[in-house]
């Protein structure tokens, strides 16, 4: 290789770490790098990611403003004390504007944070350290700043895609394969929601530093797994875990500790607290709820300032890994994430999926359902290794135990996956679509269970109507309380799916072709047509459900899907 080749491809290597950082949560298109040659790495790690994130979160703040304008007296006023790196405008719901600043080190945004003035005397709050704040108007003359460096790096930058135009844009594609890829471009979850997320967690862990040591608030589920959309909930995790350093056995200086001492766990008395601490200490946070007797408790509450939906958990560290490992399986193939997509949308459009809680199937079943899927090994081969593969490659260095002693333990580093383990096949995403939902139209969801583990079905335990296996709690079912009717319809969707694409894959069919079809919600008119055209053995009709059930599915379901 020649030397400005060389040079070429580690100025593009760089380039392109960059631009992974400073896309989507690392979502971006291409999630890893070429390999170039034997010794160079070809992915990124996950905690690389993390660290990165959590580093830029350390560095940056949020700060409400008038409007768009107040970039350049902002800017020219935050340079006095520090580098800035780049600056984020974004508006919420309620048409509040705001900027996200990052500076160039974490020391720089202490000097910021000094500057500020606190709080107005004479209102009953508290000093409270959060890297959310705002830009008072000037007093009198204003002041004379240098003009921006740099351009705002987004503006309106969490505007979700106009809907009508997302579709148009859809009818205008070449082919599915676009339709597909165009659908997870324009609604995955960007950089500016990324970096929000991680301020939501900054914020509240800067809160509860003085209160606990090694504390630590972190984002996981769709916010950083790789498969979140724009808008997405925020699931957030609160840790602080005792170091070697904390629980040395030789130190004769024990710090005290207070005795929690009453009715509840202690872990679920810090919880409440930390319910009240949000209301009282976290400016932007509203409507919270504390649910402490579910299975993982959690406090809900709304971040206003982002427009976030936020759950708190504590201590659920199983639920990182979890998303690092679908993180590390989206990143191995870039069909896995627009499939992955394609799936969540069209199963939301007919309503299998529903943002409330309840007996239906939610999203992350749902993807490990495409996971699952693309492990077979099919005749062109398989798209993704099993979950056993990588618990059989893993080093010591991989090693992680999780609450209640759970062994979270795979190979972290896909670099060391030999290429034979993953991308085997070359389907485009329009055919790998319809594999997927032919592929669930056979399975035998009545004796079999779903487990990314194995990479083929198994034997279901027990009989609940939907059995998927928890990848890393091989004892739980993570869809057991999708009912026997959910699960009918489930069943009945994928049939019809794999109809209805097959059926509409060619343009000229009109402004529902493709994956239109699909991902547009139905209406009544939309089914009726569907059952007009009632010559294909894979069509399933209101009636075919009755059918293929006798009477065992309620009406009132069959009746919420005519409607
Ligand atoms: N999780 C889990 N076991 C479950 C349910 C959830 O480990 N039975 C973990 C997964 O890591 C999941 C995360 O909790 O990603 C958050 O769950 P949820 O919010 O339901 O799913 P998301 O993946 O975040 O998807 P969505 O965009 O619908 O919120
Ligand atoms: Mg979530």
């Amino acid at each position: 290789m020649s030397v400005l080749f060389r040079s070429f491809i580690n100025k593009g290597r760089k380039n392109l770490f960059k631009k992974l950082l400073n896309s989507t949560q690392s979502t971006c298109r291409c999630v890893f790098f070429r390999k170039y040659s034997g010794s160079e790495k070809k992915f990124v790690s996950f905690d690389e990611i993390v660290a990165q994130r959590r580093s830029e979160a350390k560095r940056s703040i949020v700060v409400q403003v008038n409007s768009q304008a107040s970039f350049k007296e902002l800017y020219g006023y935050c340079s006095k004390y520090a580098t800035i790196k780049d600056v984020h405008h974004y508006k919420n719901n309620n048409d509040e504007h705001f900027m996200l600043i990052e500076f160039g080190s974490e020391e720089s945004l202490q000097d910021v944070l000094r500057s500020c003035s606190t709080h107005q005397k004479d209102l009953d709050t508290m000093a409270v350290n959060s890297p959310f704040l705002w830009f008072r108007t000037a007093n009198g003359k204003t002041e004379n700043y240098a003009t921006p460096t740099t351009v705002l790096a987004s503006i309106n930058g969490i505007e979700q895609v106009n809907e009508d135009k997302l579709f148009k844009e859809l009818v205008d594609c070449e082919t599915v394969s676009d339709q597909i890829q165009l659908l997870y471009d324009r609604t995955r979850l960007n950089d500016l929601g990324v970096r929000l997320r991680y301020m939501v967690a900054r914020q509240i862990e800067c809160m509860l530093e003085s209160l606990y040591a090694n504390v630590a608030v972190r984002p996981f589920g769709s916010s950083i797994n790789g498969f979140g959309k724009m808008g997405c909930d925020l699931d957030l995790v609160l840790t602080n875990t005792l170091t070697d350093e904390m629980t040395r056995a030789g130190a004769r200086l024990v710090a005290q500790t207070a005795r929690v001492e009453g009715g509840r766990a202690p872990w679920a008395r810090h919880m409440q607290a930390l319910g009240e601490l949000l209301e009282l200490r976290a400016a932007g946070a509203a409507r919270v709820q504390r649910i402490l007797n579910a299975r993982v408790p959690i406090v809900k509450f709304a971040h206003h300032y982002t427009d976030l939906e936020c759950d708190l958990c504590y201590n659920n560290m199983s639920g990182v890994y979890m998303s690092e490992l679908l993180w590390l399986f989206g990143s191995l193939d870039d069909r896995v994430r627009p499939l992955t997509f394609a799936v969540r949308r069209w199963a939301r459009a007919v309503g299998l999926t529903n943002p409330h809680p309840g007996r239906w199937i939610t999203n992350f079943p749902l993807t490990l359902m495409v996971l699952f899927f693309l492990q077979q090994k099919t005749n062109d081969g398989h798209v993704l290794p099993t979950l056993k593969n990588l618990v059989r490659r893993a080093g010591k260095e991989d090693i992680r135990i999780a609450e209640e002693n759970l062994n979270c333990t795979f190979l972290r580093d896909m670099n060391k996956l030999p290429p034979e383990c993953y991308a085997q096949n070359k389907v485009n995403l329009q055919t790998l679509l319809l594999q997927f939902f032919e592929f669930y139209s056979q399975f035998d969801f009545q004796d079999k269970a779903i487990s990314i583990n194995e990479g083929i079905s198994v034997r279901k335990p027990n009989s609940l109507p939907l059995y998927i296996v928890n990848p890393l709690e091989q004892a739980l079912n993570v869809s057991r309380n999708v009912s026997f009717e959910e699960c009918e319809r489930l069943k009945a969707e994928v049939r019809n799916a794999a109809w209805q694409l097959e059926a509409g894959m060619d343009k000229q069919k009109g402004d529902d072709w493709g994956l239109l079809g699909l991902v547009e919600k139905k209406t009544t008119r939309g089914l009726k047509k569907l059952l007009r055209v009632g010559n294909s053995h894979r069509l399933v009709s209101v009636k075919d459900l009755f059918n293929d059930t006798d009477d065992k599915i309620p009406e009132d379901s069959v009746k919420s899907k005519v409607e």
